[in-house]
């Protein structure tokens, strides 16, 4: 069986425009992956098609769990196949607390009748926790209510290392990050890699990956991946620019 997320030529298109226009990209379970593009490369496009967002319809290509299509499946059962979207709970849900809220998420992942052991979850709750340096008073905190983008990005990552998934995509926009968020989802990351997970981190905020250092580095240019290469490659991006990979997409 293939060990990994495998995105193959991708075309996927919103309200009759095409913005994906055949994305190629492989990312093998243990590493780190990180997908550079300017606004507008479509690289939100990208993960919200690898989520099942509705509102995206994928006219080519495929997207590839372990070696089997999960395109036509729910976003509830991609993630129940292993698939994590950082995006996933967006919105606020006052009166639900974080622990309470990630403990149904886990019990929804669950055959019937086999839902986790309260003592069992808390013990693996601190313990992630601890690992990601949160403090114990926030999961007592409801969902999103009033967060501040470096808490938003907490329940995110510890949301990921509840769930164990084993691929996960952040699509890290500037909003939010500021430089609080830049470390929570960095330390999280960095915390959270290793050989059972694969990790894609979107981003187009260059300083991420001063953090977070990726196995491999791609430039996506309008809907396409462009340039592939190791960590070096962020580097010369930015004494390059995105008009040197502009250059590149064209030739
Ligand atoms: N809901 C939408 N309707 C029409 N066009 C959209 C919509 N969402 C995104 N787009 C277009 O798709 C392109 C890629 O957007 P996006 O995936 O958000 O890029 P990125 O995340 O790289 O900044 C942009 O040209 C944007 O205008
Ligand atoms: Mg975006």
């Amino acid at each position: 069986m293939k060990s990994t997320l495998e995105i193959k030529g991708l075309k996927a298109a919103i309200n009759g425009t095409e913005i994906l226009h055949g994305l190629n990209l492989t990312v093998p379970k243990g590493e780190v992956h990180a997908i550079m593009g300017k606004n507008g490369s479509g690289k939100s496009t990208l993960a919200k098609v690898m989520a099942g967002h509705p509102d995206y319809e994928v006219t080519g290509g495929d997207v590839l769990l372990d070696g089997k299509t999960i395109l036509g499946l729910d976003p509830d059962v991609r993630a129940r196949e292993g698939l994590f979207l950082a995006f996933q709970y967006p919105s606020e849900i006052p009166g639900v607390t974080i622990a309470n809220f990630m403990r149904a998420a886990l019990n929804a992942r669950r055959p019937e009748g086999q839902e986790v052991d309260a003592v069992e979850y808390y013990n693996e709750l601190y313990k992630k926790m601890d690992l990601l340096k949160i403090d114990r008073s926030f999961t007592s905190r409801a969902v999103n209510d009033g967060f501040s983008g470096g808490e938003k990005k907490k329940n995110e990552i510890l949301q990921m290392a509840m769930l164990e998934p084993k691929y996960a995509v952040l699509d890290e926009t500037d909003s939010g990050l500021d430089i609080d968020a830049l470390k929570i989802v960095s330390h999280g990351v960095n915390s959270l890699r290793g050989p059972k997970m694969g990790i894609l981190v979107i981003t187009h905020y260059q300083r991420l990956l001063d953090y977070i250092v990726p196995d491999v580095v791609h430039v996506m240019v309008d809907g396409r991946i462009v340039k592939s290469g190791p960590k070096e490659l962020a580097l010369e991006m930015e004494k390059k620019g995105y008009d040197w990979v502009e250059n590149l997409a064209t030739v």
